[in-house]
């Protein structure tokens, strides 16, 4: 039998994060490939783990059915290239819901990647027992239908929203918002954002500037962004070049999600990392945003969550 050891990869700020041995499965292959960058991940998944718990126990004498939402659920495990190149598996954000303890009363797992559903499948299928959904299917579309089933009144959920890039569309953020009872969990994709907006207005396409605005649910970016360049030449066409940076693009996010959520904690920025370790540009924005407008729930999850946006 091989001995697990503890494992360390590289993370931001520092050149090295921890990863417990118990969560390490040594280059343990799910039936279809589900590679992912280590430091990012790591974070996101870190982020989850730590927030899942806290939530069930501080809900738990409380008389809702706790429901835990995966939109973009992967397959349970995810494999991450580790310092020297070597792949470990790790417990993805389905397998996290799955194993949260308290647990939650009902799980959704809404996936694409119709492989990607047969896993988990077979992470429900581990605990007959347990109410679990596995919908195969575009989480644009079946996540406002499964949030439309949820009764405000006896339901709280937490919804994960992790996507690889710019699949997430604004309608369904705003469903999510207008169900009044939902904490969100969003990776938002930064680098995305920024290489569509490209820095010169004629390299944004017809089909970057649409899926920008379907992931923006407004052309205000066009705006806010860009502005004409100061010189112009004699008869030259008006170009406009982006005004914006990373950071004031993230907080223009920030102050956009903020008029759909009543709580939008300001972001964890995570950046992709060199073969070195040394930080490299940033990949995406962690949010924390709540559903629900009461100030007492403000008050709890800000205390839950802060240490994870740090
Ligand atoms: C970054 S991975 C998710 C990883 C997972 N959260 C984990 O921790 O293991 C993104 C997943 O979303 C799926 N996906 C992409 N577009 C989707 C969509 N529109 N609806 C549902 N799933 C989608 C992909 O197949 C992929 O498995």
């Amino acid at each position: 039998m091989t001995a697990r050891r503890n494992l360390f990869v590289p993370r931001r700020g520092a050149a090295f994060c921890y990863i417990p041995a118990h969560v390490i499965s040594r280059a343990r292959k799910s039936s279809v490939d589900n590679d992912f960058g280590a430091e990012h991940t790591t974070a996101k998944l870190r982020a989850l783990g730590d927030y899942l718990p806290a939530y069930t126990t501080a809900l738990k004498a409380q008389p809702f059915r706790l429901t835990y939402i995966d939109a973009f659920a992967g397959t349970g495990e995810c494999r991450i290239k580790i310092r020297g190149g070597e792949k470990i598996t790790i417990p993805g954000s389905a397998t996290l819901g799955h194993r949260c303890d308290p647990p939650f009363d009902r799980l959704v797992f809404i996936e694409k990647h119709s492989g990607f559903v047969d896993d988990l499948n077979r992470l429900r299928a581990s605990t007959p027992e347990r109410e679990i959904d596995v919908i195969c299917g575009d989480a644009n579309v079946e996540l406002p239908r499964v949030l439309a089933r949820l009764n405000p009144a006896s339901d709280r959920t937490v919804i994960f929203l992790d996507p690889f890039g710019m699949e997430l569309d604004w309608a369904t953020l705003k469903a999510v918002a207008k169900s009044g009872f939902a904490d969100v969990w969003y990776l938002f994709p930064l680098s995305g954002l920024y290489r569509q907006a490209a820095h010169n207005s004629t390299d944004v396409d017809a089909g970057k500037a649409a899926r920008l605005t379907r992931m923006l649910g407004t052309d205000r970016w066009r705006v806010d962004f860009y502005k004409e360049p100061p010189q112009m030449g004699l008869f030259s066409k008006p170009d406009e070049v982006r005004d914006f940076d990373v950071q004031q693009m993230t907080d223009w996010v920030t102050e956009h999600l903020r008029s759909i959520f009543p709580k939008v904690m300001p972001p964890k920025i995570l950046h992709q990392t060199m073969p070195s370790g040394v930080q490299g540009a940033p990949l995406y924005a962690l949010y924390f945003a709540m559903a629900n407008p009461s100030y007492r729930a403000h008050a709890l999850a800000t205390r839950l969550v802060t240490p994870s946006l740090r």
